[in-house]
């Protein structure tokens, strides 16, 4: 440039004498341009009509640059004049800073000077956040608890001033670090309201020309709970949810279901829940959940479950007496998921589903369930009842008779019972006396001992009247043992009174004669009244 400068050294060598008397005078100007942009610097703060003006660049000494006078041609193609007195300079280097000095000639030469000083950038900024991982669409995520360093970088002229922003969804945008030029720092225990956008900010004090990098950091956290999952039946018992949770975690797990063993993939929304038809159901079969999360254990988390149909158990049949209460009870079990309980009538073909009612009272408790037929009645009830378990995976049915009857009386029963029993054992010692008395009276000492002494004092005495009737004697002596125990005063009374007794009993037993049937009664008198009832109620049956 200077090469050029066709001066006339009279004006370089005024300026040079002046220069430092002006300056000081004038409030020195500053003009600030950007690295390769036009910059326009002004001759003075006059505006309006002004005479002929040269610029020249205060180096070691000044040097020409571009002039009104239209017969010296600029220095550089880059200056010209605009306004016919500020200097424009294109496409500004950094070179090209320093002190300007215009002259202008009015009355008198007056001198001013401007400072263009030229900033640089800043063009790019470098932001690296050191994170757990980046999400397919870039995002990064930083695992709850975990270290993060935020750096950023950028290079301007002069140095740019840096500074960190975050701003949390739903809130202000807030500065990191008290407006301080931090460029980095570092999060020591990520957590989730430090979740957001972070942005770097890269200024050029000069120019105020400055970049930004806006960051988005996910905190994620793994599922706190253990994983859970379970089978339960829809309302309408055709089809199976499978649900799995795992829950705790941000954000949400991938949860997916399989058939076990192979591993086909049951669904594949991801969320854990699904549900599967009878067609896809078979007893025994397994399900597997298996759960992931992005920070979560690596090899994830699982869960089997195994579907089974009921099984159940329950009594056969079961008997109520008119009037009163029975209780059928069935058992469910196996059952996953848990099955639901029905009582049907199995009355005719078409079955009917008992509700309860006053009637039929039905329980459910557990994998148990009772039906109680109230007041039952022979016409009504008697018949097959049936308890259904169904789930999705299959359905069982038990059937149950239950038989009506006509109240007993107890006493009659037992009576009956030993009368009976009496009877069987009197034929029987009867038979054995007619075919081998003699053998009978040899086993029955051996046996009986003391007892029987009273009985072959008794056929002794008596042998000509009573002949054949003995033979029954000898089986009522059993009964007459446990008569003994109960009452143990006739045994201290003497022989003969009971020995008499018990053959006109026996008599009138074998013969079905009322008359002899009158005299042993008689003759019973003194005895207790409880023989003689039971007599009587052992008169009723076998005779
Ligand atoms: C600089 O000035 C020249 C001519 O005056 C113009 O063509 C160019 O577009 C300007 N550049 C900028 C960055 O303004
Ligand atoms: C020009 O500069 C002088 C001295 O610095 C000042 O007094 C005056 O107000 C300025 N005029 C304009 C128009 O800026
Ligand atoms: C312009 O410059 C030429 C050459 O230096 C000079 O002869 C002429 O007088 C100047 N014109 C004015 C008006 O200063
Ligand atoms: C030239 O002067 C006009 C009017 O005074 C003004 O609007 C314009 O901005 C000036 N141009 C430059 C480059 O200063
Ligand atoms: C311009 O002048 C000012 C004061 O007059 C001085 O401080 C500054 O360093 C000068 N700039 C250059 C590039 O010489
Ligand atoms: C130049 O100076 C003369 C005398 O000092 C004055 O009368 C005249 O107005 C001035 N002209 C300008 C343009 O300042
Ligand atoms: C990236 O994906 C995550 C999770 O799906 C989402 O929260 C985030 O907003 C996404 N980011 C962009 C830039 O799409
Ligand atoms: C963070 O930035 C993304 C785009 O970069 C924007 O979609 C999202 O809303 C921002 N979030 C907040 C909390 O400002
Ligand atoms: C930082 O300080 C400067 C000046 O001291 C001020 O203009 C700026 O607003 C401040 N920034 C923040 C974020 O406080
Ligand atoms: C049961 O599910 C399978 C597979 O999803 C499907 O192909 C079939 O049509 C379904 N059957 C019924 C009765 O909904
Ligand atoms: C049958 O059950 C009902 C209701 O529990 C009760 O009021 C009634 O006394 C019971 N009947 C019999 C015979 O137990
Ligand atoms: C009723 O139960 C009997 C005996 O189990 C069975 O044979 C018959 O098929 C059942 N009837 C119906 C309609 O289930």
């Amino acid at each position: 440039m200077a090469a050029r400068v066709p001066e006339p050294p009279r004006v370089l060598l005024c300026l040079a004498a002046l220069l430092a008397r002006w300056v000081a005078a004038e409030l020195e100007a500053v003009a600030i341009g950007e690295a390769r942009e036009n910059v326009t610097l002004h001759c003075g703060n006059v505006s309006g009509a002004r005479g002929p003006v040269t610029w020249y660049r205060d180096d070691s000494e000044p040097v020409f640059l571009v002039s009104s006078n239209s017969s010296l041609p600029p220095a550089d193609p880059r200056f010209s004049l605009v306004n016919a007195s500020s200097l424009h300079i294109e496409a500004l280097s950094l070179r090209d800073e320093g002190n300007y000095t215009c002259g202008e000639v009015l009355n008198e030469t007056r001198w001013s000077q401007v400072w263009l000083q030229v900033a640089s950038g800043p063009y790019e900024v470098e932001v690296n956040i050191s994170t757990t991982g980046r999400l397919p669409n870039g995002t990064l995520y930083a695992a709850k608890g975990s270290q993060v360093d935020f750096s950023c970088a950028s290079s301007s002229r002069p140095p740019p001033m840096v500074e960190w922003w975050f701003r949390a969804p739903d809130s202000r945008t807030e500065p990191f670090g008290n407006n301080l030029t931090v460029s980095s720092f570092t999060l020591l225990l990520m957590s989730q309201n430090l979740q957001g956008n972070y942005t770097c900010l890269a200024m050029n004090m000069l120019s105020r020309r400055h970049r930004k990098v806006t960051t988005e950091l996910l905190v994620y956290s793994p599922p706190l709970s253990d994983l859970e999952c379970w089978a339960e039946m829809s309302p309408g018992l055709s089809v199976l949810q499978l649900t799995c949770r795992w829950d705790g975690g941000y954000p949400d797990p991938y949860l997916v279901w399989t058939e076990e063993p192979g591993g086909a993939v049951v669904g594949t929304s991801g969320l854990g829940v699904e549900t599967l038809n009878r067609s896809q159901l078979s007893d025994g079969k397994k399900f597997k959940c298996i759960g992931s999360h992005i920070v979560g254990p690596e090899s994830g988390a699982s869960c089997v479950i195994q579907i089974r149909s009921p099984s159940l158990l329950s009594e056969p049949m079961k008997t109520c007496f008119v009037g009163s209460n029975v209780t059928l009870t069935c058992h469910v079990s196996g059952a996953y998921p848990p099955a639901k309980i029905l009582w049907l009538r199995n009355l005719t073909q078409p079955e009917v589903v008992i509700q309860p009612n006053s009637h039929y009272l039905i329980t459910h408790n557990g994998p148990s369930s009772t039906l109680t037929i109230q007041n039952c009645s022979q016409d009504l009830d008697e018949g097959y009842y049936v308890c259904r378990a169904e789930n999705p995976v299959g359905v069982r049915e038990v059937d149950i008779w239950l038989s009506v009857k006509e109240p007993l009386n107890i006493v009659g029963i037992v009576g009956t019972i030993v009368s009976l029993l009496l009877l069987g054992v009197a034929i029987i010692s009867g038979l054995m006396l007619y075919y081998s008395p003699v053998f009978c009276w040899k086993l029955g000492n051996t046996i009986r001992g003391q007892d029987m002494a009273d009985v072959m004092v008794l056929v002794d005495e008596e042998e000509e009247e009573v002949e054949e009737e003995e033979e029954y004697a000898a089986g009522q002596e059993e009964e007459d043992e446990e008569e003994e125990e109960a009452a143990a005063d006739r045994e201290e009374l003497p022989k003969e009174i009971p020995k008499h007794v018990h053959i006109h009993r026996v008599t009138a037993l074998v013969n079905g004669n009322i008359d002899w049937m009158a005299n042993g009664l008689q003759a019973l008198q003194d005895d207790s009244g409880e023989q003689q009832s039971d007599l009587a109620q052992e008169e009723d049956r076998p005779v």
